[in-house]
């Protein structure tokens, strides 16, 4: 069973990554302007065929990047998120239509329970306006993806009904979503085999995996849907996205890659981006990968036991089924030092991903040289903390400017902080605590006057050796979310007060996008 891509290959697998809209629903991540464009371009360049840009009817924010990007990015193509609905595909037309490739990305649920409970319309209105709204959504462009949402959760006999209809209106994709993560992989690769082989009509269009992470199946049943027909995989860097994710990019493509010998399939991934942009996501979003994520996790080609080591040393196939490189994971080593200049500074940081302006390069460089002063070997480890800061830095409405701490064993500490705040303002307040961290904390809430409840606190080390920067890493609770900060020093007292800083200055903007925003979307 096969379904070919547009350019007539069956053997082609279509890349369409969405982390920059269902990765950016993660809890805890948002993005601004510059951050999304830097993460399109690095996805450009790692070679996806299709960026999810954004949902563009969301907020102003959200369309600008869309256009943005749109206007930007000519080699891959860029699709825009919109509702069954007049207005939302009419944004998202605007959003995409002067991109060099752009697509409108339409969803209804069909499920019986999201018809019941959520949209409370009846099968034959969903058909009409999934039809209605794929031919108005053709005036702006010719490639149309409809996503009947909660595919895999809805009767079969109305998701060919649905399928057929959008097929008939214009669509040129379909993507069946497992939204709830609930399929396996041998429903799911039937869902797509079933499809193929009985909607009219089928053989014209590609059919598309989207698949949610909820019980660990999402790769699983990606790769199942593409041995039932599917030509597209929907994914995000490092599997982020609503709850518990997305199937991750870097998982799927590697898979394809490594066990080609079994999925006879080709992708444009460029795998040795794949280590980069995952570091690069990471930064921008704040989200950690885990130590053991596959593929571009910490310890993914760590061998600690000694039968292991031992093997590797007698030849690497042993015990690894990819090389490090192939995923573009290069040996940490001594990459700059104090007497490095701007050029060779801006080239490591491209290698690693980061294409920063000139004025935020001139920024970040200072602060390489004031590292240098403090530091001697500065790793690529030390860049990408020094970037995060950099990029975290410039988007704050606060920003640390001093701090000083005292604290012993007996009795309260007390900690005096300055910020300042985007208008050039100076503030400072004290406020005693518990301990330093505590101290200093209360004294950053009663600055911003916002006060969130501390869920988590870690510290680990950037790099090895006794000068190495630290890295502390904040969970806060506010109004019922999840917010995270992550903040660098060499002083771990300094990279406290950062992460710290970092989380109330996320809390801060979203508060102000809600308030602009008014209302949340209903579905
Ligand atoms: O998970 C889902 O159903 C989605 C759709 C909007 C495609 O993200
Ligand atoms: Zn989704």
């Amino acid at each position: 069973m096969t379904n070919q891509t547009a350019d007539g290959q069956r053997s082609r697998i279509l890349i369409f990554d969405t982390t920059l809209r269902d990765g950016e629903q993660s809890p805890g991540a948002s993005l601004n302007l510059h951050e999304k464009v830097e993460i399109a371009h690095a996805l450009d360049q790692l070679g996806v065929d299709i960026i999810e840009a954004g949902f563009p009817i969301t907020s102003p924010g959200d369309f600008e990047s869309v256009r943005t990007i749109a206007g930007e990015i000519k080699r891959a193509t860029v699709a825009g998120l919109a509702r069954c609905t007049e207005r939302d595909v009419r944004r998202a037309g605007e959003a995409v239509q002067h991109a060099n490739h752009g697509r409108i990305h339409i969803f209804c649920a069909t499920s019986k329970i999201h018809r019941e409970f959520k949209l409370r319309k009846a099968k034959e209105e969903i058909i009409r306006l999934t039809v209605e709204n794929i031919k108005l959504a053709k005036d702006f462009t010719s490639d149309i993806e409809f996503s009947p949402e909660d595919a895999s959760r809805t009767e079969p006999d109305f998701l060919a009904e649905v399928v057929h209809a959008a097929i008939d209106a214009g669509a040129t994709t379909i993507n069946c979503p497992d939204t709830v993560g609930y399929a396996t992989p041998e429903e799911y690769r039937r869902l797509f085999e079933d499809l193929i082989a009985h909607v009219p009509g089928a053989d014209k269009v590609i059919f598309s995996a989207h698949c949610h992470d909820d019980l660990g199946l999402a790769v699983a049943n990606s790769l199942a849907a593409v041995q039932g027909g599917a030509r597209q995989i929907e994914c995000t860097i490092n599997g982020i996205g609503e709850r518990a994710g997305n199937a991750a990019l870097e998982e799927i493509t590697m898979a394809l890659h490594t066990r080609a010998d079994f999925y006879p399939y080709t992708t444009g991934i460029n795998s040795s981006r794949l280590v980069p942009i995952s570091r690069l996501v990471s930064t921008l979003t704040g989200l950690h990968v885990q130590r053991n994520k596959a593929i571009v996790g910490e310890n993914a080609f760590a061998h600690e036991s000694g039968i292991h080591q031992d093997g590797m040393l007698k030849e690497r196939r042993t015990y690894e089924i990819m090389s490090p490189a192939d995923v573009g994971l290069v040996q940490t080593k001594l990459v700059l030092g104090k007497h490095s200049g701007r050029h060779a500074f801006r080239k490591r940081l491209e290698e690693l991903g980061h294409r920063l302006e000139d004025a935020s390069l001139d920024k970040a460089f200072e602060q390489f040289k004031m590292l240098c002063d403090k530091k001697k070997e500065i790793y690529d480890e030390d860049l990408e903390a020094l970037v995060e800061q950099q990029l975290e830095g410039e988007r704050q409405l606060f920003n640390l400017t001093n701090m000083q701490v005292m604290s012993g064993m007996n009795g309260t500490a007390t900690a005096m902080v300055t910020l300042t705040d985007s208008a050039g303002t100076q503030i400072t307040d004290a406020a005693t605590g518990d301990g330093p961290i505590d101290a200093m904390f209360a004294a950053i809430s009663r600055l911003t006057k916002i006060s969130a409840t501390l869920d988590s606190y870690q510290v680990r080390s950037v790099t090895g050796g006794k000068e190495a920067q630290g890295e502390v890493s904040v969970e806060l609770s506010h109004s019922g979310r999840r917010i995270r900060g992550r903040g660098f020093s060499t002083d771990i007292l300094e990279a406290s007060a950062r992460a710290y800083l970092t989380a109330i200055n996320r809390i801060r903007t979203m508060t102000e996008r809600k308030i602009s925003q008014g209302s949340p979307l209903e579905a």
